[in-house]
């Protein structure tokens, strides 16, 4: 369906497909990932440019707020290039740089989306300076007061490498993930973002390869998954 406003990936996501089942899974990991912390915000960066992290962290939210009924919070923290409104058809305006810099509440920046149990900050209006935005320490109070309301949080980013952003924000997540494209990325930029995440403020919790159908077809054609394919029915 084409909204006003651009898109609404809640008509694309379909939650037989196996795909579905590839960000289940990733859940699933994330949850596990040293047990017994808490993992309510999560950070999702990558090294370079569209590697994918808007579209696995719209789709990591849609999977948990459908499938899991969890309370999902998404953040588009990507200030420099967001594109979470468009993926939900729904206003940039008022969003996280509205709460940080203009003083509003998170009650009065949080949008519904069309998912029921989804809702969204978008990154708001654009300003010159992004890493200022996040130097002052408020995304810290914001993610707090969120915090209260919501099972999952989690925050789209712009890449580690040509920005500081992501390593601001970083410390103030119960864990962050590393998108990589595969076939694209190459391996000694996507370590060094990797070295970057491993420090003693992180809690890294590691790597998802995006684009694998690119390089493994086999593994993730329709004939891979055949017929019998059927996910299993949800608690
Ligand atoms: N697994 C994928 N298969 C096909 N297209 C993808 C996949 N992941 C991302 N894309 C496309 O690649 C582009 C960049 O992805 P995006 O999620 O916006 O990257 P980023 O947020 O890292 O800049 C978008 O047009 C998106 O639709
Ligand atoms: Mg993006």
């Amino acid at each position: 369906m084409k909204r006003n406003n651009g898109i609404n990936l809640v008509d694309y996501f379909d939650q037989e497909s196996p795909y579905a089942t590839e960000f289940r899974r990733l859940l699933h990991n994330i949850n596990g990932a040293d047990p017994g912390q808490e993992k309510k915000t999560i950070l999702v960066t990558s090294a370079m440019l569209a590697e994918g992290k808007s579209t696995i962290v719209s789709f990591l939210a849609m999977t948990a707020a459908r499938q899991k009924r969890r309370k999902t919070l998404l953040v588009d923290c990507d200030l420099r290039r967001p594109t979470l409104h468009y993926l939900f058809g729904v206003p940039r305006e008022n969003g996280v740089v509205e709460a940080l810099m203009g003083g509003k509440r998170a009650k009065d920046v949080i949008k519904k989306t069309s998912e029921p149990h989804l809702d969204i900050i978008t990154a708001g209006k654009s300003v010159l300076k992004p890493t200022e935005v996040f130097d002052s320490g408020a995304i810290h109070k914001l993610l707090e007061e969120v915090r209260f309301y919501y099972d999952l949080i989690l925050v789209d980013c712009a890449p580690i490498l040509p920005v500081s952003d992501p390593m601001l924000l970083a410390p103030d997540m119960d864990g962050v993930i590393l998108v990589v494209k595969a076939g694209a990325t190459q391996r000694e930029v996507a370590k060094r973002a990797s070295l970057l995440l491993k420090n003693n403020k992180t809690r890294f919790l590691g790597v998802v390869l995006n684009n694998l159908s690119n390089i493994l077809p086999y593994y993730y054609s329709d004939s891979y998954y055949g017929y019998e394919y059927k996910p299993r029915p949800e608690k």
